[in-house]
């Protein structure tokens, strides 16, 4: 009896000790430990034996049985191990490897510019309107004081879809649109897209202007200028110098073009502002009252002032671009410094 057992756990040790798997460990336990397993069936067996023999018989089977479990865990906490430890060779991750580069898009230059020039004069409770590009010649020439025969027509090179429909030359052919909708007070900007046969390093045919008007019942010249003061000092920097210089627009009297202190020397003169000190950014003036007029307001209520500026010029001037013809012409490596 006493040999058989020890054989039996002999037998049990060795194959605990091959065995390779956790599945395998599992097995073993049962077949030897188990509800049924051989051990447990030896000490049901107990009550069969000799009573003089039960004691040795039985502290056998227990230390047997001890030393089975004691072999099992020992098996299986070593099996776990190089579980664990295989895992990490196989399933390893190289944190040193590059990522894959995933290009992110971006604005366009122009659309930031416009954004940021938009985003000041919003901020000035400015509301922001649209007008077609393809454009009456009512709204584009006639209700800004311009005539068919108009000699100030000529001043720009105008796309003729037919006789009365252009594509829009500027950004002003918004204003009389928007009073004929509206009654002041009237605080506008209107951006967009604008056209003119015309190019060459300083031109191209579609740009992007932002016109901004503001009517009222005494509105003055002296808004206008701090308007625009204001606007040019938040573009360009507080110490930006800005001059009003007497021009002619048909629908604005009187008329301004506004120059800043050139941005590249700082008024000293240089190439950028042909040695001047000054560069010219935008057209302005107080609203013409024939234009009121036109609009069906009382020339004698209201008074206003409208500006326009050219976005790629405000841009260009910005960033140091000496060639405008970039903008359009979208190559990757021009848009990626932006
Ligand atoms: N529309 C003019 C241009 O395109 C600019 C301008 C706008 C001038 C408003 C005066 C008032 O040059």
């Amino acid at each position: 009896m006493q040999n058989d057992i020890h054989s039996i756990g002999e037998h049990a040790r060795e194959e605990i000790s091959k065995a390779s798997s956790l599945k395998n460990i599992h097995d073993l336990k049962v077949k030897y430990l188990g509800k049924k397993g051989i051990l447990t069936e030896q000490l049901k067996s107990l009550k069969s034996i000799p009573k003089e023999d039960r004691p040795a018989f039985g502290s056998s089977l227990n230390e047997i049985k001890k030393s089975l479990e004691d072999l099992i865990s020992r098996q299986e906490k070593g099996l776990k191990a190089s579980d664990i430890n295989n895992r990490l060779k196989t399933e390893q991750i190289d944190v040193t490897v590059p990522g894959c580069y995933t290009p992110s898009g971006r604005l366009h230059p122009v659309t930031q510019v416009l954004d940021e020039v938009s985003g000041i004069f919003t901020s000035l409770g400015f509301s922001v309107e649209e007008g077609p590009e393809v454009e009456l010649d009512f709204y584009n020439f006639e209700a800004l004081n311009m005539p068919e025969d108009h000699p100030a027509r000529d001043m720009q090179d105008t796309f003729y879809i037919s006789h009365d429909i252009v594509l829009r030359t500027h950004t002003s052919s918004v204003q009389v649109r928007v009073m004929e909708k509206n009654d002041p007070p009237l605080r506008v900007i209107a951006p967009g897209k604008v056209y003119r046969c015309d190019a060459d390093v300083s031109h191209i045919p579609m740009f992007h202007q932002l016109e901004g008007f503001m009517v009222d019942n005494r509105i003055r010249m002296s808004d206008l200028k701090g308007v625009l003061e204001l606007f040019i000092h938040r573009v360009f920097g507080p110490h930006t110098k800005v001059r009003l210089r007497p021009s002619f627009f048909p629908f604005t009297e009187p008329s301004a073009e506004i120059d800043i202190s050139c941005v590249m020397c700082g008024g000293k003169g240089c190439n950028v502002c042909s040695g001047t000190g000054w560069i010219e950014i935008l057209g302005a003036g107080m609203i013409n009252p024939r234009v009121y007029e036109k609009a069906g307001y009382d020339p004698d209520k209201y008074t206003g002032f409208a500006f326009g500026m050219g976005i790629e010029r405000i841009a260009m001037l910005k960033y140091s671009i000496d060639d405008v013809r970039l903008f359009p012409e979208n190559d990757r490596r021009f848009l990626e410094q932006f």
